[in-house]
């Protein structure tokens, strides 16, 4: 049995919970508890504050975790990232007043900067030789400015509105993150069957996000030219219509090209397009 530990509310809670159940995983989301048990897996969930998540890895109170890879850093703990989970995509930035006259990292010298990750920005500053105040403060941190607590902020920023809000102006784009799976090294051999199953439903999920299932109706003529424009996974399939001349072409279409690539398919003579949501690639 795995335990996970997951955010309990914030910004990747409703996407963990939601790729556990594409993964056939049902969590009782929104419960106010602190742990579940899962449907559908040998798994006990732990709803836990994102920054708690690393040590409840390395502590071995949970197994295994989704958490940012701003939360893994700043910790330094003792957890390997298994895999990325392509979302909660993030950075944390230094962020100033709109009309602050920024310069460069020089400008931070000797002024104080507000954060909650004084680790990764201690690091950074050093390889910037730069010197400055790090006021560590918990939370809200983009009000400290405002309020006269700091002069900079190095904080996580997703969307740039929080920032907006805050009339700060992002300056330096300091450590990229998006959530990642941890887990504990130190897993019994039962365990690491059942992270390597997940691992694989995960993948599966994650490959087809953004692919599109494809079929359309292609007269002869025009098959080498329409097989020469996609991408197949092997190559695409064809199947002959009852009308003489005709086939059926399917295709799997990342979401990226797809209307370039219907565009060439018209061109070429494909009929009645179909594109289809597509729910699992299994390799
Ligand atoms: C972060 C950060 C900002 C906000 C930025 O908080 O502290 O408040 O997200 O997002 P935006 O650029 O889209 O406006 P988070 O939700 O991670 O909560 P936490 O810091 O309390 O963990
Ligand atoms: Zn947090």
């Amino acid at each position: 049995m795995l335990k996970i530990a997951i955010q309990a509310k914030g910004r990747l809670n409703e996407e963990c919970v939601s790729l556990l159940a594409d993964a056939g995983i049902k969590a009782s989301s929104g419960s106010r508890r602190l742990i579940s048990q899962a449907k559908g897996f040998p798994m006990e969930i732990l709803y836990l504050r994102d920054d708690d998540i690393p040590q409840a890895v390395a502590m071995g109170v949970a197994d295994i975790g989704i958490v940012g890879q701003n939360e893994v850093a700043e910790k330094s703990l003792d957890v390997e990232e298994v895999m990325p989970l392509g979302f909660g995509a993030c950075r944390i930035s230094i962020a100033v007043p709109r009309d602050a006259d920024y310069t460069g990292p020089g400008w931070l010298a000797g002024r104080r900067i507000a954060t909650s990750y004084p680790v990764i920005l201690r690091r950074w500053l050093d390889e910037q030789g730069v010197e400055a105040e790090i006021h560590e403060i918990a939370g809200s941190v983009e009000i400290a400015p405002a309020v006269g607590m700091a002069d900079a902020i190095f904080d996580i920023v997703s969307s740039g509105g929080t920032l907006i809000q805050n009339g700060l102006r992002e300056v330096e784009k300091v450590f990229p993150s998006e959530a990642v799976l941890i887990s504990r090294p130190d897993l019994d051999e039962e365990r690491r069957g059942e992270l390597d199953t997940l691992c694989f439903r995960f993948k599966s999920i994650l490959d087809s996000r953004g692919m599109k299932y494809v079929l359309m109706n292609i007269p002869e003529s025009a098959v080498e030219a329409a097989v020469a424009i996609l991408p197949a996974m092997k190559s695409p399939t064809l199947l002959p219509l009852t009308l003489e001349g005709w086939y059926s072409l399917h295709v799997v279409i990342s979401e990226d090209h797809l209307w370039e690539k219907i565009r060439q398919l018209k061109e070429i003579g494909a009929e009645d397009i179909l594109v289809l949501a597509l729910e699992n690639i299994i390799r």
